[in-house]
């Protein structure tokens, strides 16, 4: 049993109790850190009045029959690292009006002043305005959007909160495997997003490392049907070819990501870091889709196609 009772997190990137970010903070939950989070500014209003209304409090329920708590909730735009760097439209925006101190800098000062420190940092978002477009028909603008909030965002939070993290502390982040294999409808520059998130674990890794004694991880997650991963329109056809093709055949849990996160925060990963860690049933191993038509056609038999009863 992971005890993190006195431990402190920050995760950017829950919105709902739907995806990979709220699964991981159930998981931390579960082993008693206190967790703060940054919710998008412009789904702020939606999701504290979710929370308020109890619409979460069944995922809310911890084994111990308690319900999961918040300390605070945090407006985060984290494609803005200072004040200065909010364009006019977003800044007059209705669904940003009424916010204030959303850009990372300030959320980390917010931070720093409320609790001191903190011990861990999620990284659990993305966005990319064009992803339905195929990369290329992606815009300069798009492109670098995508960039911008998928991947510089881990840059600037691990800056801005990397002081405020205590020695040996660990930094989490989500991938997906296609930065490194081409899976067509991944577009908009979130292919490229995730590789620099990669590549970036491993500078940080580095640069974190030597500067504050912090780990630097990320989790290659196979396919959930998420609110983000909704957007981009083709995750049911993702989850039914894992299913087909992915070395165990069993369905892919958010809790399958939690628990994996659970273990890379904690002092059981203490010489980990820099590291991509599959958390897909194993699908990342593949070489060949198991259920192409181009197999099924074959006259040879093909070796090894065995199916778990
Ligand atoms: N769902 C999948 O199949 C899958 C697979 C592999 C990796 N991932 C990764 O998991 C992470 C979490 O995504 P998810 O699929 O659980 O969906 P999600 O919708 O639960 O999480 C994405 C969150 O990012 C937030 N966000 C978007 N832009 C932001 C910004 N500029 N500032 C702050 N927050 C912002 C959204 O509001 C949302 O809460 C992402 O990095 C995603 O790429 C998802």
């Amino acid at each position: 049993m992971i005890d993190l009772r006195k431990k402190r997190v920050f995760i950017a990137g829950i919105g709902d109790d739907q995806g990979y970010g709220w699964a991981i903070a159930k998981e931390l939950a579960e082993a008693g850190a206190e967790i703060l989070i940054g919710c998008w500014t412009p789904i702020l209003n939606i999701f504290t009045t979710s929370w308020e209304m109890g619409k979460f409090n069944e995922s809310r329920k911890l084994r111990n029959g308690k319900l999961m708590e918040f300390a605070k909730v945090y407006a985060l735009d984290a494609a803005f690292d200072r004040p200065e760097d909010v364009p006019p439209e977003i800044a007059q925006n209705k669904r940003y009006q009424n916010a204030s101190s959303y850009t990372v800098s300030e959320v980390a000062g917010a931070v720093a002043r409320d609790f001191g420190q903190i011990d861990l940092l999620v990284h659990s978002l993305a966005n990319a305005p064009e992803v339905k477009k195929p990369l290329l028909e992606t815009s300069r603008a798009g492109y670098l959007a995508a960039l911008s909030a998928s991947s510089y965002s881990l840059v600037s939070l691990v800056s801005h909160f990397g002081p405020l993290m205590t020695k040996g502390g660990s930094v989490l982040s989500l991938t997906y495997i296609a930065s490194e294999r081409a899976v067509p409808g991944y577009g908009g520059g979130m292919s490229s997003a995730k590789a620099a998130l990669e590549s970036d674990t491993r500078m940080l890794a580095f640069e974190a490392g030597r500067k504050w004694a912090l780990r630097v991880n990320t989790i290659s997650a196979g396919p959930l049907r998420s609110r983000a991963a909704r957007a981009i329109g083709f995750i049911d056809k993702m989850i039914a070819y894992s299913g087909a093709n992915a070395p165990l055949q069993r369905e892919m849990e958010a809790e399958d990501v939690g628990s994996a996160a659970l273990f890379l925060l904690s002092p059981l990963a203490a010489a980990i870091t820099g590291t991509t860690l599959y958390v897909d049933n194993g699908l990342h191993a593949m070489g060949v889709a198991l259920d192409s038509p181009a197999l099924a056609s074959s006259e040879e038999s093909t070796p090894s196609l065995a199916k778990s009863s």
